[in-house]
């Protein structure tokens, strides 16, 4: 897919004189340019452009990262594998080279990070997550509903104030989940950088993953009850008008009392 394409800043890598503290002092960040700096073409599944991975760079920041996740893998996994003590990414090579690349790469920090190379919609059911994720990232397979089915396994699994970046929300059913996500109690929304949401959760209690509840939801309560009557009604109108001969619609309109 074509992402977010954009000239590459200078290749220079510059380490970080001075890390913050903890865990991420143990961690040598190479500045995103030099990620960023790599060919458009650098695999074949379409990658973020500069000023997403200078924002998931300052976002990360903020935060202690200690653990992470992505599905999808390439650029991104270069800079979370700097970014995080323990990375785990979600990823399948297909014919695109995106794990290839990526553990090929000499920007890669390959201590912190670990590759699941099964599709999401296997692995993801099955994963125990031990600890809380402070960083995740919903950018592998794009089609409906697989980002949605790869929220649900997530979510629960974020820590307060944690990042959830999704990216791709120009695609239609990823933006009906950035839609959902915008007015969920559950998350604030940050900042979307091209096509690209970045979200922190909030401190709102976490909706129960296996209950129901559609009720108490923003979206829902916004929204009910929709009008799907009136809505398949007036398409069934225009469908059946746009079938009918013109001297017919005006003799229908004329016994309705509508003018013609
Ligand atoms: C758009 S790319 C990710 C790009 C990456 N975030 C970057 O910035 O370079 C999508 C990724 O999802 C992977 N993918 C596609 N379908 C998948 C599936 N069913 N399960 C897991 N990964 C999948 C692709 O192989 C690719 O690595």
């Amino acid at each position: 897919m074509d992402k977010n394409r954009e000239r590459p800043a200078s290749p220079k890598i510059m380490q970080n004189p001075s890390p913050s503290e903890g865990v991420k002092s143990q961690i040598v960040e190479p500045r995103p340019e030099a990620i960023a700096a790599l060919p458009a073409d650098w695999h074949a599944a379409g990658t973020m452009g500069a000023s997403v991975l200078h924002a998931i760079a300052r976002h990360a920041a903020k935060r202690q990262v200690l653990r992470s996740a992505e599905t999808g893998s390439g650029k991104t996994t270069l800079l979370f594998s700097h970014l995080s003590a323990e990375h785990k990414v979600f990823a399948l090579e297909g014919d695109d080279g995106s794990i290839t690349v990526v553990r090929n790469s000499p920007l890669l920090n390959s201590s912190t990070v670990e590759f699941v190379e099964v599709p999401t919609h296997v692995t993801l059911p099955n994963q125990r997550f031990g600890n809380k994720l402070q960083l995740v990232l919903i950018d592998g397979p794009h089609g409906y509903p697989f980002p949605e089915m790869e929220y649900f396994y997530f979510y629960p699994r974020l820590d307060k104030d944690a990042l959830l970046i999704v990216d791709d929300i120009h695609i239609p059913t990823i933006h009906r989940l950035y839609e959902f996500l915008m007015e969920d109690e559950m998350f604030r929304l940050i900042e979307v950088v091209q096509n690209t949401a970045f979200f922190a959760r909030t401190e709102s209690p976490l909706f129960d993953p296996y209950g129901d509840g559609w009720w108490v939801q923003e979206f829902n309560k916004r929204r009910f009850p929709f009008g799907f009557k009136r809505t398949t009604l007036r398409r069934f109108r225009g469908w059946v008008g746009s079938r009918l001969p013109d001297r017919l619609k005006r003799a229908i309109k004329r016994s309705m009392g509508e003018k013609c």
